[in-house]
């Protein structure tokens, strides 16, 4: 009834006032329709949670204000910002983290290496902007529009061009970057916390198999103490690429497999695909043809590309019965021996066609079965709406625990319905250097939950670029070592002790940070805010940090400092390196922590299950004799924390005239019951840690050895000797990957 209303009031609004409209949704958040908005063509907004209801006039003060006109027979909006303001957001893009001065097309696209089109357009789409002014007040812009686009920054305006009709623009102004994600979370949803298990480390192939070669890459891993979460099964588990089904010679047992898993402390995660074989007596394919589900073509007949299996039909996820059965399909799949869902080539990806898609005149029905719309308005929004229906199935088949799906295609407000990671990237230094600010800016769009091919996709890996590559991004959100087929492998393992060791420092890193990034998720799911945020963060005010690429945070409090990045931009102040291990290996990043936090660590462990958090160690870098920190628990799965079955603590810290750091810990939230912990100081202080002896309760206190000094200085840390220059590139990669394919006659598959 309420949402009749407001819908009734808007359409009111829109057809009383035939000029553009404008009004104020919330605080300091305005929405702008254009004098000819076409709702059938846009509504319902697959970004936004609620209707977005005005609550009060636009006052004539307010700043950015879209102006729309058309070019071509396009609609073209454009916004006029601050000369000196920086942009970041845009979504999954290839480039720098500054996006002035580029542009990005608006349509999802498999695009193995990002070689296509320059990697204007990647596997999904945000057409969406953070602008960050020099005071470092901030601006968030949504075109709420899903039909093939594309976005430019030239100067200083910001230039909308799409191929559908004038569509609404929302523009949020706060005081803040951070403010204004949890603005964008407020409107386009948050992401739902994830289980425990899929922060964790993960391990992946195409493809492990036979199953038993899935079962040996478990045990190396447990047998290697490589710390790891997660075996994932990509495409050739199933019966000739079939989805929702299983080799009938190499994984005919998925129970048996996942139980193996589950007794090392393990989960699996099963890729499915959309494109389904058309072949009569193929269950899915029987299914979906006499229930007509699948997208049509202009006269009628399914819409029919080449993918995997060879022809396949591809589900309309645009409507929600289709989804329903995607859910039922999925929850039988599931039970039968799957943790999580893996949804790739959903653009969705055709073979053989220059478009590397669907037509663009394909029929899909929408959510409303009157209204057949265009492949070219809801190509954006055929991944999310897959992965929709896989989170839902995952429910079904699991009520009681949280659902991880990783999607490779998705739309502004996805993160709603699962993660993702940056698609095929290469195994080049190029691409390593790349995966931050890609990372960056998808956490800048809305979807905190992400991270690239660690150790890179395409072609062959070597052992420097893995050891870097797990030294950089074991504090990515999404931690998963994945190759393409036909390249060498790049288990941790393979290159080697010397590399062996490296890897598995860096992921016990992870094990260790794992209080701290869980209370991250927490975060991010409760406000909005990123996992992985820009070092610009850290001081806005900072103009040399707004473009720094290379070194990022982890929260607020820590800032990743990769060892091939030299000379980097980092921000003022006392922040000072944890020293994790007792040996520096040269290799791994440097983790600086911000004065005036405490961060909580835990004790090693090889998995999950195992890991507890009733010992904890407290990494403390006062600042003026203070500092501060939090952290939350809960079972890591289920949805008790729902009501109440959770743990938030603060701890703070202050010193005395004697120089005695003491830290008390404060249970502030939840209902959980927790019994009080073990807990000790590291005090972090000039580059070495000392420590408090262990201590049960919630005071502890430790005698500073020293007053602090210390201030990080680029140029007085020891950089690795790598040369990054003399690394093989992404060309001389792609050359040696092109003999590779001649010499063996073996098409290189990805
Ligand atoms: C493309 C995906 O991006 C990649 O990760 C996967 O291994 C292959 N498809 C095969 O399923």
């Amino acid at each position: 009834m309420k949402k009749f209303y407001v819908f009734s009031l808007l359409l009111c609004l829109s057809s009383l006032i035939n000029a553009q409209s404008s009004y104020l949704i919330d605080k300091n958040i305005a929405v702008f329709y254009p004098a000819d908005f076409q709702n059938e063509q846009h509504l319902p907004s697959p970004i936004f949670i609620n209707e977005l209801v005005p609550v009060a006039e636009l006052p004539s003060t307010w700043n950015i204000r879209p102006e729309y006109s058309s070019e071509n027979g396009k609609t073209v909006v454009t916004l006029k910002i601050g000369d000196n303001d920086d942009i970041y957001g845009t979504g999954e893009v290839y480039g720098d983290l500054r996006r002035n001065g580029k542009t990005v097309e608006f349509w999802n696209s498999d695009n193995y290496g990002y070689l296509k089109n320059g990697g204007k357009n990647l596997y999904q789409s945000h057409p969406w902007v953070l602008g960050v002014r020099p005071d470092g007040s901030a601006y968030g812009i949504i075109a709420d529009n899903t039909w093939k686009s594309k976005l430019e920054s030239i100067g200083n305006v910001l230039k909308f061009t799409s191929e559908g009709p004038a569509f609404r623009v929302v523009v949020i102004e706060r005081s803040s970057s951070e403010e204004v994600l949890e603005a964008l979370a407020s409107l386009s949803g948050h992401m739902e916390m994830p289980p425990i298990w899929a922060i964790g480390n993960q391990q992946c192939r195409y493809s492990y198999y036979p199953d038993s070669r899935v079962m040996q890459i478990v045990d190396s891993l447990r047998q290697e103490r490589i710390p790891c979460d997660v075996i994932w099964m990509d495409i050739d588990y199933m019966d000739k690429f079939k989805v929702f089904t299983y080799d009938p010679k190499t994984f005919s047992q998925p129970q048996k497999l996942q139980d193996f898993v589950h007794s090392k402390n393990m989960k699996t995660v099963y890729m499915i695909d959309p494109g389904i074989k058309a072949e009569d007596g193929y269950f899915v394919y029987d299914q979906g043809k006499a229930s007509n589900y699948f997208v049509k073509t202009p006269d009628g007949n399914n819409f029919t590309g080449r993918v995997w299996p060879g022809n396949c039909n591809f589900p309309d996820f645009t409507r929600h019965e289709v989804r329903t059965w995607w859910s039922n399909l999925t929850r039988d799949f599931m039970l039968k021996g799957a943790d999580g869902l893996w949804n790739d080539m959903n653009e969705p990806s055709v073979f053989d066609v220059p478009s590397g898609t669907m037509d663009e005149d394909a029929l899909h029905q929408g959510e409303n079965s009157d209204i057949h719309a265009s492949h070219l308005r809801l190509h954006n929004i055929y991944g999310m709406n897959m992965v929709r229906a896989s989170r839902e199935g995952s429910l079904l088949a699991f009520p009681d625990k949280r659902p991880f799906v990783l999607s490779r295609s998705n739309f502004l407000g996805g993160q709603r319905y699962g993660a993702t990671w940056t698609g095929d990237n290469m195994s080049c230094w190029e691409h390593l250097q790349m995966s931050i600010p890609m990372t960056l800016n998808l956490s800048l769009s809305g979807q905190p939950f992400n991270g690239p091919d660690l150790g890179g996709f395409g072609a062959d890996c070597d052992p420097e670029l893995l050891a870097h590559w797990y030294a950089t991004g074991v504090y990515f959100p999404f931690v998963r070592n994945h190759a393409a087929k036909g390249t060498n492998s790049q288990e941790p393992w393979v290159f080697g002790e010397r590399i062996e060791n490296i890897c598995r420092t860096a992921v016990n890193r992870r094990y260790v940070l794992l209080p701290y990034i869980y209370s991250l998720f927490r975060e991010a799911s409760v406000k909005g805010l990123p996992v992985m945020r820009p070092a610009y963060w850290s001081d806005p005010s900072d103009k040399n940090l707004r473009g720094e690429q290379r070194v990022y945070m982890l929260g607020s409090d820590l800032l990743i400092i990769p060892r091939w990045a030299k000379n980097p931009n980092l921000p003022k102040g006392d922040w000072d390196i944890v020293q994790f291990e007792e040996k520096d290996d040269m290799y791994q990043a440097f983790v600086a922590q911000r004065p005036g936090s405490i961060v909580p660590i835990a004790n090693l462990y090889q998995n999950t299950v195992e890991y507890k958090t009733d010992s904890l160690t407290l990494l403390v870098n006062t600042k003026d004799g203070l500092a501060e920190g939090w952290m939350y628990e809960d079972a890591g799965d289920g949805f008790a924390y729902r009501s109440g079955e959770y743990a938030e603590y603060t701890f703070s810290a202050s010193t005395d005239a004697k120089g005695v750091v003491s830290v008390s810990i404060e249970r502030t939230a939840g209902e959980m019951d927790s019994p009080e912990k073990m807990i000790r100081i590291a005090l972090v202080c000039d580059g070495k840690i000392t420590y408090s002896p262990w201590t049960r309760g919630n005071n502890v206190s430790i005698k500073s050895p020293k007053e602090k000094e210390y201030s990080i200085d680029a140029s007085k840390l020891k950089f690795s000797e790598i040369d990054i220059d003399a690394q093989p590139s992404l060309q001389k990669k792609l050359r040696e990957q092109t003999r590779k394919m001649e010499i063996t006659g073996q098409p290189f598959e990805w």
